[in-house]
């Protein structure tokens, strides 16, 4: 067996991803190539540079796996939509029919996997929850771990518990839609005035402002402990199991006592105290999973799949109220790492050879001097450029940051996931007071409670913040270190805690040199990074893209691969 082609797309977050002999050589989310964020369309374009920058055809490909099996899907969705009560059939067409979509979804989807097929090429369709488990487990360091994935739905599963043994996983147990983690949580972020599958970080960034024990006598109609030990969602309160454009009805409001926020509204502290509790729930539930899976497993290592491994909030808390000591998190754990998944999934039921290391999060397209120099010269009316050696690239960098400069850095291969781990950052000074409202001013434009994150090298992790193990890609909130707090307002959340990532001189050398630099002249070797994009953009892919960013915002210098640039006219 040679390339697999791993396919994760129709719902939100695709991806497409090549492996040659269990090494994942390349992967990227389409909605880097159309720009359209968390676009769910077949990955024609990733498919295509996947192809191209491998110099292979659809002939060379042995097996294509998807990343859940749709039929079983449909059969999910025409079941459930049976529930929709009487009055809802007047409000959806049958042209809106969602069992009928889906249908025509899935034939879509066969017709286009049939053209990037070649004759020999097979076709493997993998269950939506052992992707995510597989991609988790079988990108990790551990010889062994319990596995855990919570998401909104597959299949019929929301919540699988699993364990892994070198090249096997085994599922322990799952809990079916429509009692779902995710779902709730989405539900929640909606009733918030937040878009679901995009706003739960904002109500993550909003919880601390509130109170978490407010609604807690209310939520108790809502999701509860079943006898089994599992959680169960009172769906007198949801109505996403027939709807696939409302998640929940009048019913909730009146239980909670507030009426749903629409997106405009004011952030009243009800809201906030509701945002709190939200994650409060989400964690007592989500907790308790982790205990039952550490009875079953005893395991000290534990990796977490699924979107919902996407809240470092509850994330950060693992180690301090679960027995789990290592927590591995993947740089991908929604539906995108889902394509790596279902391939290293099939890859090791069919090969019995160790485990291969697949740990590098930098998949995506690299581009070279030459073609950063031509997006360079298109722009020559607009901006300046000066080519700097790494060793005076990186203490120029630190400098400008000291000075509170925002520098665009574009480097090297496009990160996989929704995080930017130093590939495609937008990079300032965590000391500044004033440079978490600038960046929001003049960058992100995104809401002023939400804060940015920090990257701070992993030997310096616990002199500054509350934690001991190596987060590489962002998925875990933890505490600054009390006497930090103030001389690093930029990335200190109100409630004193950062999302960190952890860099070593293994992970990303190029950082890594950054933050020691900036420690010595800026005290700390922490700096703020954010995703390269403006407010409802994708991350930046090519050096073009970078150049038009830099020169629609603020932004003072980008640094592109050895060059300075700076703008003509400010
Ligand atoms: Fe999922």
């Amino acid at each position: 067996m040679s390339y697999i082609l791993g396919i994760s797309c129709g719902y939100h977050d695709s991806a497409a991803c090549l492996l040659k002999n269990g090494k994942v050589l390349s992967a990227c989310e389409e909605e880097r190539f159309t720009g359209i964020k968390h676009d769910f369309s077949f990955p024609h374009n990733t498919i295509k540079w996947i192809f191209e920058s491998n110099s292979i055809t659809k002939e060379d490909i042995d097996v294509i796996c998807f990343y859940e099996s749709p039929e079983e899907k449909i059969d999910r969705i025409q079941k459930s939509t049976s529930k929709k009560p009487t009055k809802w059939y007047n409000i959806f067409s049958k042209k809106n029919n969602i069992v009928e979509r889906n249908k025509k979804g899935y034939q879509l989807l066969l017709k286009d996997i049939e053209n990037i097929k070649g004759k020999k090429t097979k076709i493997s369709f993998t269950d939506h929850h052992s992707s995510h488990l597989a991609y988790s487990y079988y990108t990790s360091p551990f010889e062994s771990s319990a596995i855990l994935s919570v998401d909104g739905v597959g299949e019929w599963k929301t919540t699988a518990l699993g364990i892994g043994k070198g090249n096997k996983i085994k599922e322990l147990q799952n809990i079916n839609f429509p009692h779902s983690l995710g779902m709730f949580y989405s539900s929640m972020t909606a009733f918030l005035g937040f878009k679901p599958n995009e706003g739960e970080y904002k109500v993550m960034g909003l919880a601390p402002y509130g109170n978490p024990t407010k609604f807690n006598l209310k939520f108790e109609d809502i999701i509860q402990d079943s006898e089994k030990g599992e959680y169960k969602l009172n769906m007198k309160y949801f109505t996403y199991e027939y709807s696939d454009t409302h998640m929940f009805n009048e019913n909730l409001g009146e239980q909670l006592g507030i009426p749903n926020r629409l997106p405009n509204e004011p952030l009243t502290q009800d809201y906030k105290d509701l945002a709190a509790s939200v994650q409060f729930q989400y964690e007592k539930f989500f907790f308790k999973l982790l205990d039952r899976l550490y009875k079953i497993t005893e395991s000290p290592n534990l990796c977490l799949a699924g979107g919902c491994a996407y809240n470092g909030t509850a994330n950060g808390k693992i180690k301090e109220k679960t027995k789990f000591q290592n927590v591995w998190i993947p740089p991908a754990p929604s539906d995108a790492g889902s394509c790596i998944g279902a391939s290293l999934d099939y890859f090791y039921k069919k090969k019995k050879q160790d485990r291969v290391q697949n740990i590098n999060p930098f998949l995506g397209p690299y581009y070279s001097k030459e073609y950063m120099l031509r997006a360079l010269n298109d722009y020559s009316k607009d901006v300046y450029y000066d080519w700097k050696p790494r060793e005076e690239m990186i203490p120029f960098i630190a400098h400008q940051i000291k000075e509170n400069n925002i520098i665009g850095l574009f480097q090297d291969r496009i990160e996989f996931g929704a995080r930017a781990l130093g590939n495609r950052s937008i990079l300032a000074n965590p000391c500044d007071p004033q440079m978490k409202s600038r960046l929001n001013r003049v960058i992100k434009k995104r809401e002023g409670f939400r804060p940015f994150a920090p990257i701070c090298t992993f030997d310096s992790l616990t002199t500054y913040f509350n934690y001991d193990s190596e987060i590489p890609y962002m998925n875990q909130v933890v505490k600054v270190n009390d006497r930090f707090k103030d001389k690093l307002p930029s990335i200190t959340h109100i409630d004193g805690s950062a999302r960190v990532q952890t860099v070593t001189h293994n992970s990303n050398r190029y950082i890594s040199l950054l933050l020691k630099e900036l420690n010595k002249v800026n005290g700390f070797p922490i700096v703020i990074n954010t995703s390269f994009n403006l407010k409802d953009q994708t991350m930046v892919l090519t050096p073009t893209d970078a150049i038009k960013t830099f020169l629609n915002c603020e932004m003072d210098i980008l640094i592109l691969g050895s060059y300075v640039v700076k703008k003509k006219i400010l």
